[in-house]
């Protein structure tokens, strides 16, 4: 695994520092790193697989007025989760903080991501993964982000290293040892991300 100390994170991309309230899935610093990510790179066009109500999309979105399309992926709330610990994080309206944002589109199928194709979605610079956080959606929704992502894009991961959802560290860990370690962890954070030498 690389991984980089949370204050040097910080240091290199900036403190990510945002006005708004804290959403309820992600602390603050894992917020303030994807903004810090945003700052940096502003990225035009970024897709959360898993936005869930739009607490943490609403964040990056409020600090981010660079973004011109944010997609916002999701079940619907009759969707049964792969992991029952997921069964209560299933929105009765996905993206509901963020849906008057005239830069915010939903994607709302019966699987959720499971059910998108990579020309079902734009080229992206930017992709949150939080979504199916068993094994398995962990890793198909990885595959589905590289063949969507551009070239120098990034995508990020939440809930490295949460116990309650080993399947993220466990995938994370299993691409990064088959790889050479490109996805890195930001220690003190849940958040990993890489930045995509290959894309679309
Ligand atoms: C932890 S919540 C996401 C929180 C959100 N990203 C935030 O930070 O505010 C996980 C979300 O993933 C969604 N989900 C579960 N399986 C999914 C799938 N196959 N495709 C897309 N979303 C899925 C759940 O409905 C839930 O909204």
């Amino acid at each position: 695994m690389s991984n980089l100390n949370k204050d040097t994170f910080f240091k290199i991309f900036g403190s990510g520092v945002f006005n708004g309230e804290v959403p309820f899935y992600t602390t603050p610093d894992d917020v303030k790193a994807l903004i810090a990510l945003s700052r940096t790179f502003y990225p035009k066009t970024v897709i959360e697989i898993g936005i869930q109500r739009g607490g943490t999309a609403k964040c990056i979105l409020d600090n981010s007025p660079w973004i011109e399309k944010y997609i916002g992926i999701d079940v619907i709330p009759s969707f049964t989760t792969t992991l029952s610990i997921q069964r209560g994080e299933v929105p009765q309206i996905a993206g509901e903080y963020v849906k008057d944002d005239p830069r915010v589109e939903l994607i709302v199928k019966h699987n959720g991501s499971r059910d998108l194709e990579p020309s079902d979605l734009p080229e992206a610079d930017f992709i949150f993964i939080d979504g199916d956080h068993s094994k398995k959606g962990v890793f198909l929704d990885t595959l589905l982000a590289r063949k969507v992502i551009r070239k120098g894009g990034i995508i990020c991961w939440h809930d490295y290293g949460n116990h309650l959802v080993p399947g993220v560290t466990e995938v994370i860990d299993t691409f990064n040892r088959n790889e050479g370690d490109h996805i890195c962890f930001v220690e003190g954070t849940m958040i990993c991300f890489q930045f995509c030498r290959e894309g679309r």
